[in-house]
């Protein structure tokens, strides 16, 4: 073999064992390129007698153009391997089932649902919202929303107590939201126009009562707020929120230590078939608490009664909501069902507002 047959055969292994572009053009960089060792051999063309040069130009010529042409015939098989290794690694299975979207697998319970109906109804009317804590003092819960010491209206809420402290005093869980009214007077001037969803505890459980259930409690003091407009309020509040034209109530007198006079709602409904009928038939329902907010209450808040009076309410916001969609059972709504999420829970990006509906 010539030496020009083993550098031939030496160049076109290279090529062969390239096996990517970056590889191959290192190959060709040490054949062809300035220094190459065909080049080399090129130069030493010069040196040699005519008739060498006669055999030895042809052939390295020749070997020049096998090898360049070997290069172009092994890039456009590296080329075509590269693009087929992506389509492979970028292959996409038009046939697999969509995944869903994790917000649309999310549901938002119906009770936050409902507390975000009411506070949007409210937040129309010019409300702000206001909370305060599950664990209460004494004084709070009752105390100050005029229950005298030993009332036996304290007995009437089933109250949940915290062992004495070294003071002897003991917290409660909450029995209603109505010591946010309170804690609200003490920080803010009147007027005052504020709504207090949260968390209410008494020791009762049935299907339409649980130890722990929600309130919404509404409070507005001013020089001129009457039983006029607290009873307007509710009005509208109830058409609002059930999204009906009309719907009767009634106003019955009733008693709670912190209002004079007190009032308690009741809605028209029909009873007679499986689910709750609103604003027909001869049945009422009672949905919520009211009245006049008692001298004793303002003065413990801090506020003149001789200047200022008020109206306040409270709505049991479980059994509003049972009531909107159709829901027999409370103890669901605390048994993290993911059936029953799913079945009776809202999109979470459906919030709910005037403008747009607020169930749509
Ligand atoms: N706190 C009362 C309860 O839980 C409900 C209530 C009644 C709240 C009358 C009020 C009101 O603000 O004025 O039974």
């Amino acid at each position: 073999m010539t030496d020009i047959q083993t550098l031939e055969s030496a160049i076109l292994a290279e090529i062969e064992a390239a096996t990517d572009e970056t590889a191959l053009d290192a190959v060709r960089v040490g054949a062809l390129g300035k220094k190459g060792s065909i080049s080399e051999q090129m130069k030493t063309l010069g040196k040699m007698t005519p008739e060498e040069r006669q055999t030895m130009g042809p052939l390295l010529n020749g070997l020049k153009t096998k090898v360049a042409d070997a290069v172009k015939t092994r890039q456009d098989v590296l080329k075509r391997a590269g693009v087929e290794a992506r389509l492979a690694s970028e292959r996409v299975d038009v046939t697999l089932p969509g995944r869903p979207n994790p917000l649309e697998k999310g549901r938002i319970h119906p009770i936050t649902q409902v507390m975000d109906e009411i506070t949007a109804i409210f937040a129309d009317m010019g409300f702000s919202v206001a909370e305060g804590p599950d664990i209460e003092t004494d004084y709070y819960n009752f105390t100050a929303l005029n229950f005298p010491e030993g009332h036996p209206a304290r007995e009437m809420h089933d109250t949940f107590f915290f062992n004495p402290d070294e003071n002897g005093e003991r917290r409660v869980l909450r029995t209603h939201t109505s010591p946010v009214q309170i804690r609200t007077m003490e920080t803010q001037k009147p007027p005052i126009r504020i709504v207090i969803p949260g968390k209410t505890y008494r020791q009762d459980s049935d299907a339409t009562h649980s130890a722990m259930f929600h309130q919404l409690e509404g409070l507005v003091i001013d020089e001129k707020a009457n039983i006029a407009n607290l009873k307007w309020m509710l009005q509208e509040f109830c058409k609002t929120f059930f999204e009906v034209p009309s719907l009767n109530m009634r106003f019955r007198p009733s008693f709670f230590p912190f209002t004079e006079p007190s009032l308690e709602v009741d809605i028209q409904c029909d009873r007679s078939g499986a689910e709750v009928k609103l604003g027909e038939g001869d049945d009422w329902m009672e949905i919520l608490g009211s009245g006049m907010v008692h001298p004793n209450v303002l003065r413990a808040g801090g506020v003149d009664p001789d200047v200022y009076q008020g109206f306040a309410w409270g709505i049991g916001i479980d059994r509003i909501a049972m009531l909107k969609y159709g829901m027999p059972d409370l103890r669901p709504f605390f048994e993290a069902d993911q059936r029953w999420i799913n079945h009776y829970g809202f999109r979470p990006l459906d919030m709910p507002t005037l403008f747009d509906g607020l169930s749509a």
